[in-house]
């Protein structure tokens, strides 16, 4: 298309290239795996976009009949080839020590006729799976790590331990949205930058750049079908937003839930909100739904760093020493002045009136 042609944006190589000219002593190693990834990005938005077409929609079944994956969750045929292209894309080129996926039981070891690298990349290859045979936007959402010292100089295989590295030891994180436009969102720890893919082209060009969250936001995103397991302080700041303009907060709240984290971040980058899928006590051996290495820590990074805030709740996400590679967590993020108030909350001893729902807003005992 002639407005393809007659564009002047920067493609993401071009943008790769631009920001490493400010490190001389960059290898180049970083730039190659961001356009590895992105490149399986492109093979993912492809098979998602045939969809029933190439036969890869329903669930995966897997040699022993079963198709659930570590998590206990139903794999999607989407979610293993998802995380077979990405394997397939970033194994080859020696950028890799190791990887982990949400759909491997264990780290993968980067195979041996190939050489091994500096990073490490924690990814989900397709989240928001549940949903796909919906035609919901899905995305990949990717962490990337500097190897342990020992791991770099050694070459040897890698162990889950070298993955547990709080949030805020990322080099990079992002995530691709296949939605009615493909995007690449990433950090490289400067800011935030949003890539669209011209299906012309197939290349990925800059037309979100500096993202910045609003600090404000009268939009929240919580599935309200687990009100009864929510915490005090959960309870209390939902009750407040939707007691609206007749209660504490004097504004009305509007609230969205598309199930798809990757798509909830993405509408926060765009116009502010919060996002919680906070622990509960639905089931008490999960401290939370969402998983820490491939979910949090990336989408928290890329929050904090376009001016958002990403919480456990309690404390930043991204100062949370992991302990598992599949871990889970209480996830709190979007717009800054929500996230503080919400754990402003959890801070405040509980009031018995709040937290007992016979006094709650709009319940027997309050007009
Ligand atoms: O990764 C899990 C996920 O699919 C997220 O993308 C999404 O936010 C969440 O689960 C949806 O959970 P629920 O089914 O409880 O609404």
């Amino acid at each position: 298309m002639s407005m393809t042609l007659r564009s002047n944006r920067s493609t993401l190589t071009q943008f790769l290239i631009e920001e490493r000219r400010r490190f001389p002593s960059a290898s180049g190693d970083f730039n190659a795996l961001i356009l590895d990834v992105a490149l399986a990005c492109k093979g993912i938005a492809r098979a998602v976009a045939y969809g029933e077409l190439a036969g890869v929609m329903g669930n995966h079944a897997a040699a022993d009949g079963g198709s659930v994956n570590v998590q206990g969750e139903t794999q999607k045929t989407l979610d293993v080839l998802s995380n077979d292209v990405f394997m397939q894309r970033t194994e080859w080129a020696g950028n890799l020590a190791g990887m982990a996926s949400e759909e491997m039981d264990l780290p993968y070891q980067i195979p041996a006729q190939y050489p091994r690298g500096n990073y490490l990349i924690v990814f989900d290859p397709l989240d928001g799976s549940s949903n796909i045979d919906v035609n919901v936007s899905v995305g990949s959402i990717f962490s990337i790590l500097r190897a342990p010292k020992d791991v770099m100089e050694s070459g040897r295989d890698v162990v889950e331990a070298d993955f547990l590295q709080p949030g805020a030891q990322q080099v990079a994180a992002g995530y691709a949205l296949y939605g009615p436009t493909t995007m690449l969102v990433l950090t490289v720890g400067d800011g935030v930058n949003g890539f669209t893919l011209d299906p012309n082209l197939g290349e990925f060009m800059l037309t979100h750049p500096k993202l910045s969250i609003p600090e404000d936001t009268h939009e929240f995103a919580i599935n309200a079908s687990n009100a009864r397991f929510w915490e005090a302080p959960v309870k209390r700041y939902v009750d407040e937003c939707l007691a609206g303009k007749t209660g504490t907060r004097g504004k009305d709240f509007n609230m969205r839930w598309i199930a798809s984290m990757v798509a909830e971040a993405h509408r926060i980058l765009m116009r502010g909100g919060v996002f919680m899928y906070p622990r509960d006590t639905k089931d008490t051996s999960k401290p939370g739904r969402l998983r820490l290495l491939y979910e949090a820590n990336p989408v928290g990074m890329i929050m904090e760093q376009a001016g958002g805030r990403a919480s456990t709740g309690e404390i930043p996400m991204l100062t949370v020493q992991p302990t598992g590679l599949h871990q889970r967590i209480g996830f709190v993020f979007g717009s800054k002045n929500e996230v503080e108030r919400i754990e402003r909350y959890h801070r405040e001893p509980v009031n018995v009136e709040l937290a007992n729902p016979l006094f709650a807003e709009r319940s027997l005992f309050r007009d």
